[in-house]
């Protein structure tokens, strides 16, 4: 099996279920060793993510391929969620990770490169024994300097740290890079801005980085390093530079994901007690995406819409594409939303309510959507199939959508694995703005249970009348893409809008952990562990007494 991705093409919602997949695997080591590094696990996975399961050239079955990219990881403390990523990409099995930091065992504490001699405590996949930081980036010279003299079409990607960026031997690779003319070469800084036990730039201010690494002559791309769509982007970009290397500034959050480690300098090197482990599954599990759907509101003006979005912090743009036929109403088509792709790099989620939708597909797939959903009702089986194949062959997420009057038809069943998204409808489809349909709630608790129990890991997406107030029934039943449409456009102040949505999300996390927390009857310890992140909503969650209570 040999991995090579098409520019945009990243299969968004799969990719987000492998790296959520990761953390979820990282943290179960790090909890069963009772030792490890959760903060720099977490920061760095969508960076590692995104390299191994859709931008890098290898083969997880011929780990030692010719042709291959290589990933040197520099800021080897990340370990854990190297190793987790190495496993679910298929070097070695997901459950070895019960084995991190074990004596004996092959995940060690820091990852020792692979070989024939080291094979008894090293993974296939570790191109480099990392341990004593500030290395990496000149061992990555080497490799890239020895491809270059051999005429290798291949690339080198490292990963550095800020706190390893206070070694010395960083700023002579970064001098030595630009004279090789290494255009082969692309390094990527986890800039999380926390180091062993403290801030970066209380410890050994490193900021202007961008101007550092530019006057080293290097070629910087800066980021948000846990939006997948601008680490691929910039990845892609890097990759067409010529005569020098690349260094992409991945601004991060050491600990993301787990809420009390984020941007925590004592989750550097700190394990989360293994009871707790549980709740941080559930956590991990449940990141929510909010989707703004850019026909609500009274003004047409799509694009400033989706600026708006952007700078929200939305996650992903919600398209309603209505024919007129399917639905009583026109909206927008192929041709909008190609103009539209060149906004943002902001995933497109694509709600095809058009009749045919095999006979239009090309014209959303040329459009560059990221997520296709089609309707159950306007396509049978034999359709649907050959829909999903055109997707999944142009890297697309397939998704399905049922009125609310509509069950989910039994054929879906047979093709859960091609699926990566259900959207159960809260209102009749045609139009923003309608009132959240309730009837709905039975039947959707009903299908996603069927769904989970089938064996369906795709996202379930509800769609309509979605706001502060109905938010939370569709999130408890496991809904984990909410498209807001009138909640957002409708508002004066659309980031407020998503921050309320946000938070909605979040204080509905909060009270199912809690109630996790007590049926485990770890609560007052969860409690406490959680301090800073309950506190803010304890009157929400009714636990301002309870905390006074706790000592
Ligand atoms: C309705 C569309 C929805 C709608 C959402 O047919 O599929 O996406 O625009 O808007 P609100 O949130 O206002 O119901
Ligand atoms: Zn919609």
């Amino acid at each position: 099996m040999v991995v090579v991705t098409m520019a945009f093409s990243m299969r968004y919602l799969d990719l987000k279920r492998k790296i959520r997949d990761v953390r979820m695997l990282a943290i179960q080591g790090i909890a069963k060793a009772g030792s490890g590094h959760p903060g720099a696990s977490f920061s760095a996975a969508e960076i590692m993510g995104a390299l191994y399961f859709r931008k890098m050239k290898h083969d997880p079955l011929n780990p030692n391929w010719e042709d291959r990219d290589y990933f040197v990881n520099s800021k080897a403390h990340s370990a854990p969620g190297f190793y987790a990523t190495l496993a679910v990409a298929g070097y070695f099995p997901e459950d070895e990770i019960k084995d991190l930091r074990k004596l004996g065992s092959r995940l060690q504490g820091h990852p020792v490169r692979h070989s024939e001699q080291q094979k008894h405590h090293s993974v296939p996949g570790v191109e480099y024994s990392g341990g004593s930081e500030g290395i990496g980036l000149s061992v990555s010279i080497g490799i890239a300097l020895g491809n270059k003299l051999d005429n290798k079409e291949n690339h080198i990607y490292t990963l550095i740290g800020d706190g390893e960026s206070n070694e010395g031997q960083i700023w002579e690779a970064a001098m030595a890079a630009p004279k090789f003319r290494l255009d082969n070469l692309v390094a990527i800084l986890d800039r999380n801005r926390i180091q062993q036990d403290g801030f970066t730039e209380d410890i050994m201010p490193l900021d202007p980085m961008r101007d550092k690494w530019s006057a080293f002559n290097w070629n910087v791309i800066e980021i948000n390093g846990h939006k997948v769509e601008q680490i691929i982007d910039a990845l892609n970009r890097a990759n067409l530079v010529q005569d020098k290397p690349t260094i992409i500034i991945a601004n991060t959050i050491k600990g993301n994901g787990i809420k009390h480690m984020a941007n925590v300098p004592q989750w550097h090197g700190k394990a989360p007690p293994n009871k707790h482990t549980p709740l941080l599954l559930e956590e991990l599990e449940s990141e929510c995406l909010i989707a703004p759907s850019i026909i609500a509101g009274t003004r047409e003006n799509y694009e400033e819409k989706v600026r708006a979005a952007e700078r929200g912090d939305a996650d992903i743009i919600h398209l309603d594409v209505m024919d007129g036929k399917f639905v009583p109403n026109i909206t927008f088509f192929a041709e909008t939303i190609k103009k539209l792709r060149h906004i943002t790099s902001l995933p497109f989620d694509a709600h095809l309510m058009i009749e045919n939708p095999l006979e239009h597909i090309e014209e959303y797939i040329d459009a560059r959507c990221d997520i296709i959903t089609v309707h159950a009702e306007a396509c049978d089986e034999f359709e649907f199939a050959q829909i999903n194949q055109k997707l999944l062959s142009n890297g697309i997420s397939p998704g399905i959508a049922i009125n609310p009057s509509t069950e989910l038809p039994k054929w879906v069943y047979s093709h859960l694995n091609d699926i990566d998204v259900v959207i159960i409808m809260s209102v009749d489809p045609g139009f923003a703005g309608q009132k959240f349909v309730p009837q709905i709630l039975p039947k959707m608790v009903l299908t996603t249970r069927k769904l989970r129990e089938s064996g369906f890991n795709g996202y379930i997406e509800a769609d309509g009348g979605i706001d502060a107030t109905t938010l939370q029934q569709v999130y408890d039943i496991g809904a984990r893409i909410l498209v807001a449409g009138n909640a957002v456009y409708g508002s004066t102040d659309i980031h407020a809008a998503i921050i309320q949505l946000k938070h909605k999300a979040n204080v509905a996390l909060e009270k199912r952990l809690l109630e996790h927390a007590t049926t485990l009857g770890i609560r007052s310890d969860w409690m406490k562990t959680r301090k800073h992140i309950l506190i803010p909503l304890a009157n929400e969650l009714d636990i301002e007494e309870e905390f006074h209570a706790i000592k």
